[in-house]
């Protein structure tokens, strides 16, 4: 079912009639770019839709009034991010204990979400699990994030945008690894607990262009005129409240559940940009009318 999950009535009737027993909930407004010009989307998408969600398994599922699940085996798994915790300095990582510092209107908005299922799972028994990820990378990205954005420009000879100083860090996780992750903390994680999950990668911005200007270069040649891709490189204005760096520690989904990344990053962005190599009808699906608005509007004068 295609739905809103801003719509509370949808999403009760759906609870109502499909007996569901499951909820990951990947729902949500995501990029950040997008908050700092547009955050009450993210207000009503992020909080109200979760707070929808949450209502309609507490009606479902917590029939007695004891509060405790009617159905043993109900499953609620939050998937949220790491951006709860704010920025790191040069060393350090995110860990499920680390406090929250959300520091942009997603992550305040993810975090919000975060506190209002760690609630209903203390107040109301609804068997719950979060789940904190690093940047995401893959097939089927939108090109508004980095990794994406750049390999559609740079296929393209436009220029390569880089926020700041291109030295902010991310810690990358290859898309599949993170569904297997949360594959595995649905089937095997306590209720109650939060993992955390990463790809053990930390790349500055910088490198990760330049990784996707090389792999294109030898992939589809050089641009006309004999030039390297890195020369589409264009360092603009930098990103408001731009967090310096992430890095999650992800000791204890690796030492309680058993899992790990298995795809690392050189290997990861190869598969990436061939994927997007043979993928061209669906980038040009998706990069058509609101897109070419989106892009003039975030990078027009920047
Ligand atoms: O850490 C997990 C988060 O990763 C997720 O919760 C978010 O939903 C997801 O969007 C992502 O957030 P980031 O802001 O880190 O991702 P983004 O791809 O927008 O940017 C990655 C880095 O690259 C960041 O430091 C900003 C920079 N950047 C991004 C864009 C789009 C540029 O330098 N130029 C760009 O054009």
């Amino acid at each position: 079912m295609k739905g809103d999950i801003g719509d509370a009535t949808l999403v009760s009737q759906i609870f109502a009639q499909e007996q569901i027993d499951t909820v990951v909930h990947f729902a949500a407004e995501s990029h950040v770019d997008r908050s700092i010009t547009g955050p009450a989307e993210f207000v009503q998408t992020n909080i109200f839709g979760t707070f929808n969600i949450l209502e309609a398994a507490r009606e479902a599922w917590l029939k007695e009034p004891s509060g405790k699940p009617s159905g043993t085996d109900c499953r609620f798994l939050h998937v949220s991010t790491d951006e709860v915790y704010g920025s790191l300095g040069e060393t350090g990582a995110f860990q499920e204990t680390t406090p929250y510092d959300p520091r942009s209107p997603y992550s305040a908005s993810k975090a919000s979400s975060d506190h209002l299922v760690s609630s209903y799972y203390h107040t109301y028994g609804l068997p719950t699990l979060i789940t904190n990820c690093s940047n995401n990378y893959g097939p089927y990205q939108f090109p508004e994030k980095l990794i994406p954005l750049i390999i559609n420009n740079a296929l393209q000879g436009r220029p390569l945008p880089v926020y700041g100083d291109g030295k902010n860090v991310r810690d990358w996780l290859y898309v599949v690894d993170h569904c297997e992750a949360i594959l595995t903390v649905l089937q095997h994680g306590k209720i109650g607990e939060t993992y955390n999950i990463g790809g053990n990668s930390e790349k500055q911005n910088i490198e990760v262009v330049h990784t996707i200007c090389d792999i294109l270069d030898e992939k589809v040649g050089l641009l006309p005129g004999d030039r390297a891709r890195r020369s589409l490189i264009t360092y603009v204005k930098d990103r408001a409240g731009h967090d310096r760096r992430y890095a999650i520690d992800a000791t204890k989904i690796r030492t309680n559940l058993g899992w790990h990344p298995r795809v690392n990053f050189a290997d990861g962005m190869h598969r990436t940009v061939e994927w997007y190599l043979d993928n061209k009808a669906w980038i040009a699906s998706v990069t058509d009318g609101s897109y070419r608005e989106y892009y003039e509007k975030m990078y027009g004068n920047r």
